[in-house]
């Protein structure tokens, strides 16, 4: 049987996530990989798992592998709190929603927010994996102009005017893919704007716990709480594999991410939040995070410094104070999908910025560098050979 004949209209809307596609073909062995998103397995707290389990064992017994609420594991709420109180975001136990990694609520938003055809406002570049959550229910993007500060004011109250948006997507701290921090004074600014035409912000935030110099920034959630759901997740500061996603939300949207996380999965595993509980609780988390930190330190002090030795002068990139990528940027009309294929070629891979705009044709000549996953002399020598291959190319 043709089984495509089965699919639902908007199955056809969806596409495979196209990082993970690039992810396949350069896991050969050889290969360097600039492309990933993720962690280095070597900041997993892998020396502590088995204390940890057996604390969740003898505290929790049955109850930790049992069903639970799907609001969230009642000690993972609690500690929570604290959590975000350290970050500046004032929440109380019922304002929490755990989910599975902060993509589960992603997805939730898509199913709560959006019918077809409505207007979702998301920044140029934004966050592929959000892209993909809320494609499914077929909403209309509009594009939000950034720069090297990420969002632009005028260009939201721009959009806003023009009314009919449904609500905003943004990832204010270094973005992926462009690792761009929205200074505070923009901050303020948009807060102000999200307020004054009272409006629904997503702010995802995996990655402001990253930061390798400079000071924390507020969340803009804490500037306009009545107006944002703030999504954050345990993946980079403890174990992605766990997928443990949070987010505080306002009271109506909380209510209606809840029901359809019930039709979803029931609730997030209760024996990951139960590590989880005990991972913040029990101080792990603030003794480990200082060790990802000095990993990656170095590992971004390279590439930059890669960047800035090999890379021609008519290239430019970001130099985010955290996180875990690098923007750059060609000459117009230089690219970057032709680069990427010769550099596979060399053993040397990246992602070419272009999939991370949510209208085609944008972004030729841009590329993600991701620095978290490899070492700093490995990093050292790839960053070379791309820049071999595009003095060729050019
Ligand atoms: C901006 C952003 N949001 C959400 C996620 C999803 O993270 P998780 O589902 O592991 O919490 C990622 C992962 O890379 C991300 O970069």
């Amino acid at each position: 049987m043709g089984f495509d004949k089965l699919l639902a209209e908007r199955t056809r809307a969806m596409d495979a996530n196209v990082i993970r596609e690039i992810l396949k073909v350069v896991s050969q062995p050889g290969m360097v990989s600039l492309a990933g998103g993720i962690p280095a397995p070597e900041s997993f707290p892998l020396e502590i798992m088995h204390d940890l389990t057996a604390i969740v064992i003898d505290k929790y017994a049955s109850k930790a592998f049992q069903y639970d609420p799907t609001e969230g594991f009642g000690p993972l709420r609690e500690i929570l709190v604290d959590y975000l109180q350290q970050k500046g975001i004032k929440s109380n136990k019922e304002e929490i929603l755990v989910a599975s990694g902060s993509q589960g609520v992603l997805d939730a938003i898509g199913k709560v927010l959006i019918s077809k055809g409505d207007q979702v406002a998301v920044e140029a570049p934004t966050y592929l994996g959000a892209l993909q959550a809320f494609t499914p229910y077929e909403p209309e993007y509009i594009r939000l102009d950034t720069d090297d500060d990420g969002l632009i004011p005028r260009s939201l109250e721009k959009v806003l005017d023009g009314g009919g948006i449904k609500f905003i997507y943004l990832v204010p701290t270094f973005q992926n893919p462009t690792g761009r921090t929205i200074p505070l004074e923009r901050r303020r600014k948009i807060a102000a704007i999200i307020k004054k035409y009272d409006t629904l912000l997503i702010e995802d935030d995996p990655y402001s716990s990253l930061r390798y110099r400079g000071t924390e920034i507020p969340s803009i959630q804490s500037l306009a709480p009545a107006n944002v759901v703030y999504i954050s997740t345990l993946s980079k500061v403890f174990a992605p594999g766990l997928r443990i996603g949070f987010c505080v939300a306002p009271a109506l949207i909380r209510k209606w991410l809840v029901i359809v996380k019930q039709g979803t999965d029931l609730h997030s595993s209760t024996f990951n939040q139960a590590l989880a509980a005990e991972y913040i609780s029990g101080g792990f988390l603030a003794r480990h995070l200082p060790s990802i930190i000095n990993l990656y330190r170095p590992r971004q002090e390279a590439m930059l410094s890669a960047l800035d030795k090999y890379f021609p002068d008519n290239f430019k990139w970001s130099r985010p104070e955290g996180g875990m990528f690098i923007w750059a940027e060609g000459p117009a009309g230089f690219d970057m999908g032709k680069l990427y294929n010769k550099s596979v070629q060399k053993n040397v891979a990246f992602v070419p910025g272009k999939y991370f705009y949510a209208s085609g044709g944008e972004g030729i000549e841009t590329m993600r560098l991701n620095y978290t996953m490899t070492d700093e002399e490995t990093i050292d020598r790839a960053v070379k050979i791309i820049s071999e291959v595009i003095k060729r190319e050019m």
